[in-house]
């Protein structure tokens, strides 16, 4: 393949050239032409070497072949090294850190979520390997190939041999990951079908209402409509739940890594999500798609318990609060008069608090419509994930309400005036007495735990992961304060 000769050369200078000539003029020098050719004659190190012709194309040297091998071996060890340290740092190496990612799909606890998690595997390997060879063959081709004089490389545009070779390796790879990525997907599509349990959900902003349609609140009274509770979704164990994602307000996004993928929440289109828990646990879930100024902080928990426990739970959902220890005579009522500026936008079964808006046609912005309170005092947390429920939190909750949350629709009546210290108290002390007469039951394990027995732990509030996010003191809260103080 001849190059061009230097006659071509001298009629005008391409970039590299003219590069090449204000180097030598000014006296740099460019390393790789000073190299001379092994086995040749020296083309001189000056400046005028550097625009001296080559002709006839075939003096093509080797020379740095050195140092070409050793940047080479370089390379693959530091190729090696990366390939090393990833498989180290994912769970296929077996490091039990990795293994705790309760936020992650990497931890799978139900088989639609393995199936996610081998095919993110598939593509991770294969992506690896694609890397390492692109990157390999981009750096020795660089080295091997580099410019050493003049002569122009043999071209082989038109190659039949590499065309086909760089058609047919990407259609093979993409076919390696199409084929059970389809599979997967048709699976899971044919396993909602099937559901023996059906849950409504309800994004708000910036909370969660799970419904459940075929659970009646109340046994005797059909008007009572569907059982409803908010942030945290019990399941039975081994149920084949879809869920149903609703929002009447903007989009959201359904995710429980450890369980399944995750699917939006839109406004006037009803999106299904299907899995099946077998292992019984505590999982987390979050929104994946921003709605606004507390979209961070619209958490959720899947609690996947045994049969039994489930009915067990349902049973307490539908009695009113043992705040007398007295299930038979407890009301709202029996709630301080304070609570009732709570009545408007929350729930709590079997009370006289039931004016709240719930579902679908409630007021897509807040008002009117907040979380279900029933059986509040067994949730982990509060404010959708954010705050740890104890009485502590509850009362910062109701006292900095907008510094806790920004953006919350919770009017905050402390600030206004509408409740003051002593009310505050009182309505903690009711909130915490919401839950069954025989006290909250064990939370499962975080992440799911096959030795779990039930009935055996104790509910001793702990969140070992997850923990809720300190809010500092809010400053603005103390300069309000400290300003209105003076
Ligand atoms: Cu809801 Cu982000």
């Amino acid at each position: 393949m001849p190059g061009r000769t230097g006659a071509g050369r001298v009629e005008g200078l391409d970039p590299l050239q003219w590069l090449r000539y204000r180097c030598a003029a000014t006296g740099l020098r460019l390393r790789l032409a000073r190299m001379p050719p092994t086995g040749a004659e020296p083309t001189g190190l000056g400046a005028g070497a550097l625009m001296e012709p080559v002709v006839g194309g075939q003096d093509r040297s080797r020379a740095g072949g050195g140092t070409a091998g050793r940047l080479l071996a370089l390379l693959a060890v530091v190729l090696v090294a990366l390939v090393v340290i990833v498989v180290a740092l994912t769970r296929f190496g077996g490091l039990e850190v990795v293994d705790q990612q309760f936020y992650s799909h990497i931890s799978p606890a139900t088989g639609k979520a393995e199936d996610i998690q081998f095919l993110y595997r598939l593509i991770f390997w294969l992506a690896l390997v694609v890397f390492v060879g692109v990157q390999t063959a981009i750096v020795y081709t660089a080295l091997k190939f580099r410019r050493r004089n003049e002569t122009r490389p043999p071209q082989i545009h038109g190659n039949r041999t590499a065309e086909i070779a760089w058609t047919v390796i990407p259609a093979v790879v993409l076919l390696a990951l199409f084929i059970p990525t389809a599979q997967t997907i048709f699976k899971h599509a044919a396993a909602e079908e099937t559901a023996d349990f059906e849950i409504d959900v309800l994004g708000k902003q910036w909370w969660w209402e799970f419904q459940y349609p075929g659970i009646p609140l109340s046994e005797t009274d059909a008007a009572a409509g569907p059982l409803v509770t908010a942030n945290e979704i019990m399941i039975p164990q081994g149920a084949n739940v879809v869920f149903n994602l609703h929002s009447n307000n903007v989009i959201h996004s359904f995710w429980v890594p450890q369980l399944s993928g995750k699917r939006d929440v839109i406004p006037g289109h009803e999106n299904r999500l299907q899995f099946t828990a077998d292992k019984v646990g505590e999982y987390f879930g979050e929104c994946t798609e921003f709605c606004g100024s507390a979209h961070a902080w619209m958490r959720f928990k899947v609690l996947v318990v045994p049969p039994p426990e489930f009915a067990a739970w349902v049973q307490a959902m539908r009695q009113p609060p043992a705040v007398d220890g007295n299930p038979e005579t407890a009301d709202v009522v029996e709630a301080p008069p304070a609570f009732g500026v709570c009545l408007a936008c929350h729930r709590v079964n079997g009370t006289n608090a039931v004016i709240a808006q719930q579902g679908i046609n409630s007021n897509p912005y807040g008002e009117g419509a907040g979380p279900n309170l029933s059986l509040l005092a067994c949730r982990d947390t509060i404010a959708a994930g954010l705050l740890e429920n104890t009485p502590e939190n509850l009362a910062r909750w109701l006292k900095e309400t907008d510094d806790v949350k920004d953006g919350t629709y919770m009017p905050n009546y402390y600030e206004q005036g509408t409740i003051n210290d002593q009310q505050v108290q009182e309505l903690v002390d009711y909130l915490m007495t919401l839950k069954p007469a025989g006290g909250c039951p064990a939370d499962p394990p975080v992440g799911g735990d096959p030795a779990f027995v039930p009935g055996q732990q104790t509910d001793d509030r702990a969140l070992p992961q997850n923990q809720p996010i300190a809010v500092a003191p809010a400053a603005e809260t103390q300069a309000r304060a400290a300003v209105e103080g003076s």
